[in-house]
């Protein structure tokens, strides 16, 4: 554990820490959208944007930088909010906004930074194509099953060739983390489906109380990934959990 300043508050932070994520567990806000800490930051939407002050051969330098992606060195100083940042991230904004002027957050962002929201009516796309979809599927669910797809304007994610998945176990991690959450996730009696990834999926349910537990293809992941019991994966946790105690009580453990 080393000392940093932020906003001129001395903070205890891991070394090496995402800066961002050392300041929002100080309950510092910093504006962000394609940050999540089950994954690694790599500054897609750059809106996190601080200035930090640190030392180089012997002289202090300050330079604004993104701070999802910025380790906790010793001895920086960082400010969170200033005429500069206020000013990037409202060209951030700008281009969000352009990019994406159906995404809620990214509407109420705008307007907090002084960014005519009105100029861009409520349509079109959402998606911010900050990745984060992608990197989940593939470095947390190990599955792969999306991409960025096409070039310049026509850029966004998608399935390769833009198909229907074969890849998607219907997780829904994806729509989880999804910043503006654009990617929609229906659920009826016995399907899911995710349409931004034309994907549908059987699901099976709980066999005590007949709630949801995942889908056929997740079930089937886990029992390769995590070699789980078959008994296991047709209960829902919460009736799992109902078992495992009433076994303990009965067999005098609690
Ligand atoms: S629902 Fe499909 S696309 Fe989304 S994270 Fe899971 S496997 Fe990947
Ligand atoms: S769908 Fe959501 S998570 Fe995926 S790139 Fe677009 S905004 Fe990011
Ligand atoms: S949250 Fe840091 S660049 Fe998006």
């Amino acid at each position: 554990m080393i000392d940093i300043v932020i906003d001129g508050k001395t903070i205890q932070a891991e070394q090496g820490a995402s800066l961002l994520q050392t300041a929002l567990d100080n309950g510092i806000d910093i504006p962000h959208l394609c940050y999540h800490p089950a994954v690694e930051a790599y500054g897609a939407c750059r809106l996190c944007l601080v200035e930090v002050t640190a030392e180089s051969h012997g002289r202090k330098k300050t330079k604004l930088t993104t701070s999802c992606n910025y380790p906790v060195l010793p001895g920086i100083e960082v400010v969170t909010d200033s005429e500069n940042i206020r000013e990037n991230r409202k060209g951030v904004l700008e281009l969000l906004i352009a990019r994406a002027p159906k995404a809620k957050r990214v509407r109420e962002l705008a307007a907090e930074y002084g960014v005519d929201a009105q100029a861009y009516p409520v349509s079109g796309e959402e998606c911010i194509l900050c990745g984060l979809c992608i990197q989940v599927c593939k470095d947390v669910m190990g599955v792969e099953a999306l991409g960025f797809i096409g070039r310049g304007d026509k850029k966004d994610v998608g399935t390769p060739f833009d198909d229907l998945s074969k890849e998607c176990i219907g997780c829904a991690s994806c729509a989880s983390v999804c910043p503006t959450q654009c990617i929609e996730v229906i659920d009826t009696a016995d399907t899911r489906e995710l349409p931004r990834w034309r994907a549908i999926h059987k699901l099976v349910r709980c066999r005590i109380c007949g709630k949801a537990v995942a889908t056929e293809k997740h079930l089937a992941h886990l029992k390769k990934t995590v070699n789980m019991d078959e008994d296991v994966r047709s209960v829902c946790p919460t009736c799992r959990r109902e078992f495992y105690a009433k076994q303990a009580m009965a067999e005098g453990h609690m």
